[in-house]
């Protein structure tokens, strides 16, 4: 276990009080096959399962009454034929002990502890399901078909969930800056492997190696292209081309589940040219006005307009843009080139707790979510910052081709875009930049001991040194 037996006791005693009334189960996850039952992808824990209960083994269910606080962990026990294939492991009952968890019970005790629950006319609190065998297992248990599911999760488990995780303590801050340690040596290596002709799945593979290497997987899958404007541009056998820009977007996820998310983009030719550099420092300054305004009480939705802001400024300034900033915003003409929100919780989840519902993650009655507008609607979070937020700053300048086309062709936006101008820039790419800000008492700091080096000149002299 991560954290000391206590740490768990009390997480659960805070969120029993948070739910006041019912009986909460949280379902971690089981072993998933490839292509054969024993052909399985590396196991990973459900992030609030592991929260609570700290426990890395598969097949188990924590049960929680929240009026009296009796706890259960329930899962069965391996047989002999388990213990010859992969070895002794705890018991339920040692691992219950190793919890702080008063109970242990097999897996069958869940069904009556349930069903005694719903008979007594009490609220059975769970999370929203994402995996499918965990779906069949709660519609056995409950009668709730999979497609209801996720409406009939509890919005009171989800709610107090989130307000506890979502809030870092020290111990988990210093786990996320042991991830950011591992990113950090990534992305450097990603950046000096960065030279023409070195395909793009060499470099991918490395840094997923260094991931590995360090008993870690990689956070989500990386993002590594000369295609920096493909969102989700994963890397293809192709040669990196003299001129073109390399966007790298990638984690690592500790072997205890804590994430780290950073992007860079490097010029394959070693120095940015003109037109590159002119866009590349409008992101820095997006990235860098981000981090000056971070800190309690400001709201994101208000960060993540004032990057846009800079951008909007910027690409006015370049000719790309025209009309009044205020206006251009208000459209959302700035999301042609930067539709994706300026960041995201991060923690145990690279985008943390988005299973349980982003809106209820990233928005409150304050700061609802917009989503009837492009560019705006994939902002995944709003709402004003505390202190012990994690957040990544990861604005971005982007040229799709396809949507530059529909937009001319609807003359969407046409009044603060200039068509001709941003035509000249259809072979260009895609830039981002990415870091992780933990907000503080009276401000933010980036995480992570060393800063990937992203500032042009900065940036220039790392890759050629
Ligand atoms: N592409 C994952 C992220 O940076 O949010
Ligand atoms: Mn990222
Ligand atoms: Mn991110």
């Amino acid at each position: 276990m991560l954290f000391g037996r206590q740490t768990y006791v009390e997480r659960r005693d805070v969120l029993r009080h948070r739910v006041e009334h019912g009986l909460i189960v949280l379902f971690g996850n089981n072993e998933s096959p490839v292509n054969y039952p024993s052909n399985g992808y590396k196991f990973r824990q459900d992030s609030s399962f592991l929260y609570y209960f700290g426990l890395q083994r598969d097949g188990l269910v924590g049960v929680i009454d929240a009026d009296s606080g009796e706890e259960w962990l329930i899962g069965n026990d391996i047989d002999i034929e388990d213990i010859v294939w992969f070895g002794s492991v705890d018991s339920v009952a040692d691992m219950a002990d190793m919890a702080g968890v008063a109970k242990s019970a097999p897996m069958s005790r869940l069904e009556s502890l349930v069903r005694d629950a719903t008979d007594a006319g009490r609220e059975v609190h769970f999370l929203p399901p994402y995996r499918h065998d965990l779906m069949i297992q709660l519609m056995d248990l409950t009668g709730i078909h999979p497609r209801d599911q996720k409406a009939k999760a509890s919005l009171r488990l989800i709610h107090a969930v989130i307000e506890q995780r979502i809030v870092k303590t020290p111990e988990e801050i210093t786990e996320i800056e042991r991830a950011c340690a591992i990113g950090y040596e990534m992305h450097t290596t990603a950046m000096r492997m960065c030279r023409p002709g070195v395909p793009e799945q060499e470099i991918a593979g490395r840094i997923s190696g260094i991931a590995s290497s360090r008993g870690c997987i990689v956070s989500f899958p990386s993002i590594l292209s000369m295609h920096g404007e493909i969102m989700h541009g994963y890397p293809s056998p192709r040669p990196l081309e003299a001129g073109r820009l390399m966007l790298c977007d990638c984690g690592a996820e500790t072997n205890e589940n804590y994430c780290s998310d950073n992007t860079r983009t490097t010029p394959v030719s070693g120095h940015f040219d003109a037109r590159q550099r002119d866009i590349y420092q409008l992101v820095v300054d997006a990235h860098d006005h981000a981090y000056e305004m971070a800190r309690p009480g400001v709201k994101w939705w208000d960060v993540h307009f004032a990057a846009a802001r800079v951008i909007t400024e910027g690409m006015k300034s370049l000719g790309l843009m025209r009309g009044n900033t205020d206006d251009a915003l208000a459209a959302g003409a700035h999301a042609l080139f930067f539709p994706h929100g300026l960041g995201h919780a991060m923690g145990m989840d690279v985008h943390d707790m988005e299973g349980l519902g982003q809106t209820y993650v990233g928005f409150d009655d304050e700061v609802q979510p917009r989503l009837d507008q492009f560019g705006t609607n994939a902002l995944r979070f709003g709402r004003r910052l505390q202190e012990g937020y994690v957040m990544t700053d990861e604005p971005g300048i982007y040229f799709i081709p396809a949507l530059i086309d529909e937009w001319r062709a609807n003359r969407h936006c046409a009044d603060f875009l200039n068509f001709d101008r941003i035509d000249e820039y259809r072979d260009f790419g895609g830039i981002r930049i990415e870091d992780d800000l933990l907000i503080t008492a009276d401000g933010a700091r980036y995480l992570g001991e060393k800063m990937i080096p992203y500032h042009v000149d900065d940036l220039e002299a790392f890759i050629n040194e």
